[in-house]
């Protein structure tokens, strides 16, 4: 997929992960990529494998960093078509009864209010584009329940009444809002997640691995490579058409745990 040549592109927390690959994915693709992450090592190392991205170190829990931060983008890529609201963290693993109040606060302090944050500061910039389009990272977790994952599915299932509501007021100004769903992607945080299920529920990492297998068609974790080309998809004018929409990228999924 290639992107119009010089597209600009703001990714949240860009210097790992799926952002990173999603990074990398636009700038193989033809475009100029603004990378923000609260990783600031992780960003000089993005740098130095990726010439020609440029970055801000950014907490996205900080309401007045991230308003900084567009500012910072917009300037250093002399405007904005597309903002990929990637960043989210995973909360803990525990049940409604027992969970922590300040960890529900922080998870919905990144994931919820950091997207809406971001996606204000952008819209403006992303009105002065002649393709705008914005592409917000739910989950598998914002289609089903989430035992013991609460913040996370409900802020991922926030997420998309948000893309809903947005597609809706950008969409006179051709601007394009669509979700993405990922599954279990293969990475050291969907370990993390085993392993807080197994502490949990008293099975064994591998059991936990090969339950979240079981419950899918295809016997296998989504590759990030495979989320940065959907991605750089939807962000082009082949998806011209595309708006409002939640795609699964999950290997047909069939829950959540
Ligand atoms: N990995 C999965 O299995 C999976 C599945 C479905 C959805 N997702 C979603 O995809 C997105 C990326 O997930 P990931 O697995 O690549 O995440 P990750 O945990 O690998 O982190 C990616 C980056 O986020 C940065 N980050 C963390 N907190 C931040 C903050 N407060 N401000 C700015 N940057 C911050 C980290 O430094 C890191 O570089 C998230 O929204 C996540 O919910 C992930």
């Amino acid at each position: 997929m290639t992107a119009p040549n010089g597209q600009r592109v703001l990714i949240t927390a860009g210097a790992g992960g799926i952002g990173r690959a999603i990074a990398m994915a636009f700038a193989a693709a033809g475009a100029r990529v603004h990378a923000c992450d609260i990783d600031a090592a992780a960003l000089d190392d993005l740098r130095a494998q990726t010439p020609g991205v440029t970055t801000s170190v950014c907490d996205m829990a900080d309401r007045r960093a991230v308003q900084g931060m567009v500012e910072e983008a917009v300037a250093a890529l002399g405007g904005l078509d597309v903002l990929v609201n990637n960043a989210g963290i995973a909360g803990p693993t525990a049940s409604v009864a027992d969970m922590d109040p300040d960890a529900w606060d922080a998870v919905l302090r990144v994931n919820l209010t950091g997207t809406f944050t971001v996606t204000q500061a952008a819209i403006a910039h992303l009105k002065g584009s002649a393709a705008g389009s914005i592409i917000v990272m739910s989950s598998l977790a914002g289609r089903f329940g989430y035992p013991n994952r609460s913040p996370y599915a409900t802020t991922k299932w926030g997420l998309i009444g948000f893309t809903k509501t947005l597609s809706r007021e950008l969409g006179e100004f051709g601007i394009r809002v669509n979700a993405i769903l990922p599954g279990a992607v293969n990475g050291p945080r969907i370990q993390r997640v085993f392993e807080g299920r197994a502490s949990a529920s008293g099975r064994s990492v591998a059991q936990e691995e090969a339950a979240a297998l079981a419950n899918q068609s295809i016997k296998r974790f989504v590759d990030p490579a495979d989320i940065a080309a959907l991605a750089v998809f939807l962000a082009s004018d082949a998806a011209r058409s595309i708006s409002g929409q939640m795609i699964p990228i999950d290997g047909d999924s069939q829950s959540a745990s």
